[in-house]
């Protein structure tokens, strides 16, 4: 696994590089496989660049999109990770509908919606037997308690080893989410992290030394690559890995 950190002016161009590094990655994966897996992040940090994916010339016919964790909420909802992207990007670009893999959230049963979207990963990575499937490219952003998709401080989907979808809990509130596992098979993550909130998470996410459980995105670290994208105010004042 390598990991590099990446700080930008301001949150417009760190978008602006999320936007290339994924482009980029997109196309590199296209031009070694029939398809490219990608994992959406939530949140409100991502919708400028979903928008500007929007305006790129892609091979969409050949691009799955899933989301790394969802709001238990119907697509319709304002706060769905799914109506946010379909709104700022997918639905404005020629991807075909059956490309499209949001989680589901509508039968009521948050654990039966997991169950169900976890076999729905499994057959359609068709991984081996007990190895978890591997993602192209999964984005992430970081929440200012040092959240990750929707594995939330202290709560038990923080420890889920056996399953590729669990079912997150935001102050009581049942959200969908890729488990650490999961995660960290991917191929590259791609962290999304602007705003001076996010200062004190992230110093203790980059501490040598810290406590993962109250910090989960400390727990990410993906079989290939992760690159941080962080704007200036988020890394002011942060002792960041490999730097003076
Ligand atoms: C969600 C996200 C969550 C988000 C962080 C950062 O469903 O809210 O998946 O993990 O990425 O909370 O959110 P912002 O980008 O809004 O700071």
């Amino acid at each position: 696994m390598t990991r590099t950190i990446q700080v930008l002016a301001d949150k417009g161009a760190l978008v602006a590089q999320a936007a290339v590094l994924v482009c980029d990655r997109i196309r590199h994966t296209l031009a070694h496989q029939d398809r490219c897996t990608l994992a959406l992040a939530g949140g409100s940090t991502p919708k400028p660049l979903y928008e500007a994916i929007a305006q790129q010339d892609l091979s969409w016919e050949r691009l799955h999109i899933f989301w790394g964790d969802e709001r238990y909420v119907p697509a319709d909802h304002p706060d769905s990770n799914e109506g946010m992207a379909r709104a700022a990007w997918l639905d404005h670009v020629a991807i075909p509908t059956e490309n499209i893999h949001p989680m589901p959230t509508h039968s009521g049963d948050p654990a039966a919606d997991a169950a169900q979207h976890n076999q729905e990963i499994l057959d359609f990575f068709q991984a081996p037997a007990g190895e978890f499937p591997q993602f192209d490219i999964i984005l992430l952003g970081m929440g200012d308690d040092g959240h990750t998709a929707s594995l939330f401080p202290h709560t038990e989907a923080l420890q889920v080893c056996d399953r590729a979808i669990t079912v997150g809990n935001k102050d009581g509130q049942p959200r969908l989410t890729f488990t650490v596992p999961l995660l960290n098979r991917a191929h590259l993550i791609l962290f999304l992290v602007a705003g001076a909130s996010k200062q004190t998470a992230l110093g203790h996410v980059f501490a040598p030394e810290d406590d993962s459980n109250h910090y989960p995105s400390r727990l990410i670290h993906p079989a290939g690559e992760a690159i941080w994208l962080l704007d200036k105010a988020a890394a002011e004042g942060v002792a960041l890995p490999g730097r003076p």
